[in-house]
């Protein structure tokens, strides 16, 4: 063959990969309302940017008729691009080619990805769209996930990893997008289980829909399996790139600073007027975060589950942040088990990578009830508490309204490292409120009165009681709180804080790893 012919040989090859499964089942996939592996790549990276890793790689199985079936690249597209600049590593896995089955070679491909990201300290993303374990291979496809796996637990708070779900991901397949960082489901596209509605049915006899037994939303709202829902592919891939923004390439290394146009001075008046007279009264804490972040600007990480308590990544004065903050709006901001497990991983995602974390605390306390503790409150409190107390990036705590109890200690408090713990004037830092104490503190007395007598001698009580410690003092005069600060200087104190901790190296005793109470 000439030289000339096989060049033209290659770029036939390449055209005939770049095809995939072929063009009746391409449609298909568009019919679904779902874009290809490689339209998900060229949205996602920067333009021009993205070099494929083994475009002719095959499968090797004879199994079943699979010696006559094969397609260049065998439904996994793999290599490396760059987003706003930024190397990154991917696979996109390609439905039109046996429903994005993953064989053995198909693994191989992705763990060659994912050992250059390792090797080259960059993120991974994973694009998931695939029918699971392809059945003509057996147990080499089983072997295959668990390669995969395996570096997904060793790239665990190394280098980012982000999986988004744009079509089916079931079976043990669901294990690598759960052991990464960031999971993004697009809706009524995408599904995740372990077992599909068929054997649900067969095993326990429940009748259930995929969508309600494994779709987004049920993932974004009940399970916590999903971090972010999107409402397609296209907001889906914007997420991943937005995620990327506030994380560094990897553990070694800090988030960028990139420019910032929202003056680091702006007061905010109206956060002086936000806090309720009542303090029974709701407000939506997201009002405080998004005015005193960069340019309102809040990707917001499990914005569905467990609404009581808010994570999510900001900006201040260009730097990202973690932020986690109690909402009163939703169930007092009370701290529950869900509310733990969500904030104590978003905690602990931060710290692994360089992120400082901001909490803004008003909290009433744990949520009582024997389902909670039958829930194990206990140990998920603990999560909270551990992931608190072992991070070592920059802690600002701002005190909002209500600190009580046990969650007091456990939303950054001075005592967990917490490095610079400011009180709004607002704030109320105590064992607990007045109500329960007098209770407490009074039970036996009032038990002897009258029923009249009772509720003024009560009422006298709890006002002495609220005098006395539902303020920010009586913890500032023994310096657990810094300062107290007003609220419209939030914006200022916090970014001043960043400045001040920039330089901060703390680091934990020397151990294999901690023993978290998972
Ligand atoms: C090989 C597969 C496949 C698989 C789909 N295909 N899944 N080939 N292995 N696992 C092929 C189909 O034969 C078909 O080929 C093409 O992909 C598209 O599939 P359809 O069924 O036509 O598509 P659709 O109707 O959209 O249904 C998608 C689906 C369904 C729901 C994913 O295909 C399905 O149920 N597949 C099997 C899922 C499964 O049981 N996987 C194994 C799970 S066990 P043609 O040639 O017609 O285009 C597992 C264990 C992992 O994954 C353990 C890890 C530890």
């Amino acid at each position: 063959m000439k030289n000339q012919d096989k060049i033209k040989q290659l770029i036939n090859r390449r055209e005939e990969a770049a095809m995939g499964g072929g063009q009746k089942r391409i449609d298909s996939q568009h019919k679904k309302g779902k874009y290809t592996a490689r339209e998900r790549i060229d949205l996602l990276l920067d333009e021009g940017s993205f070099e494929e890793f083994d475009m002719f790689v095959e499968h090797r199985s004879t199994n079943f008729g699979m010696d006559k079936q094969h397609f260049a690249g065998d439904g996994v597209i793999t290599g490396h691009g760059t987003i706003d600049g930024r190397i990154v590593f991917l696979y996109s896995q390609d439905f039109t080619v046996f429903g994005g089955s993953l064989s053995e070679t198909y693994a191989q491909k992705i763990c060659k990805v994912m050992d250059m990201a390792m090797k080259v300290g960059a993120p991974i993303i994973g694009i998931n769209d695939s029918g699971g374990a392809r059945i003509q291979e057996g147990v080499n496809s089983l072997a295959g996930y668990a390669e995969i796996f395996q570096r997904n637990i060793m790239a665990s708070g190394v280098i980012p990893q982000i999986s988004a779900i744009f079509g089916p991901c079931a079976g043990g397949a669901v294990y690598s997008p759960a052991l990464t960082d960031v999971v993004i489901m697009s809706d009524k596209t995408s599904y995740m289980f372990v077992t599909g509605p068929k054997v649900v049915k067969t095993v326990t006899g429940e009748i259930i829909e995929t969508e309600d037994l494994g779709g987004a939303s049920v993932h974004a709202t009940k399970s916590g399996v999903a971090h972010f829902r999107a409402d397609d592919e296209d907001e889906g891939i914007m997420l991943i790139r937005k995620a990327l923004e506030f994380l560094p390439q990897n553990n070694l290394e800090d988030p960028i600073q990139t420019q910032c146009s929202d003056p680091i001075d702006r007061l905010n008046d109206e956060l002086n007027e936000i806090i309720p007279e009542n303090p029974s009264e709701a407000y939506d804490m997201k009002d405080i975060i998004y005015t005193i972040v960069d340019k309102q600007e809040f990707l917001e990480y499990q914005r569905h589950f467990a609404k009581n308590i808010i994570t999510g990544f900001a900006k201040f004065d260009g730097f990202p942040v973690g932020i986690v903050a109690n909402q009163p709006n939703y169930l007092a901001g009370v701290l529950d088990i869900d509310a733990s497990r969500k904030a104590a991983r978003f905690v602990r995602f931060c710290d692994a990578f360089n992120v400082p974390v901001i909490t803004l605390v008003d909290v009433p306390g744990f949520l009582p009830g024997s389902r909670q503790e039958h829930g194990g409150i206990i140990t998920h409190g603990a999560k909270l508490m551990f992931a608190y107390g072992e991070a070592t990036v920059p802690k600002i705590t701002i005190t909002i309204r209500k600190s009580y109890g046990g969650a007091h200690d456990v939303m950054s408090s001075k005592q967990l490292r917490g490095d610079l713990n400011y009180a709004w004037p607002t704030a109320e830092i105590a064992v607990m409120g007045a109500k329960g104490a007098v209770e407490v503190l009074e039970s036996r007395h009032v038990n002897k009165m009258t029923a009249e007598d009772a509720a003024d001698y009560i009422a006298e009580k709890e006002k002495e009681y609220t005098d006395k410690f539902a303020n920010p003092y009586e913890a500032a005069k023994f310096g657990y709180i810094d300062d107290v600060i007003e609220p419209r200087n939030t914006r200022f104190r916090i970014i001043r804080g960043l400045k001040t901790l920039a330089g901060k190296k703390e680091t934990n005793p020397p151990k294999k790893h901690s023993n978290i109470p998972l």
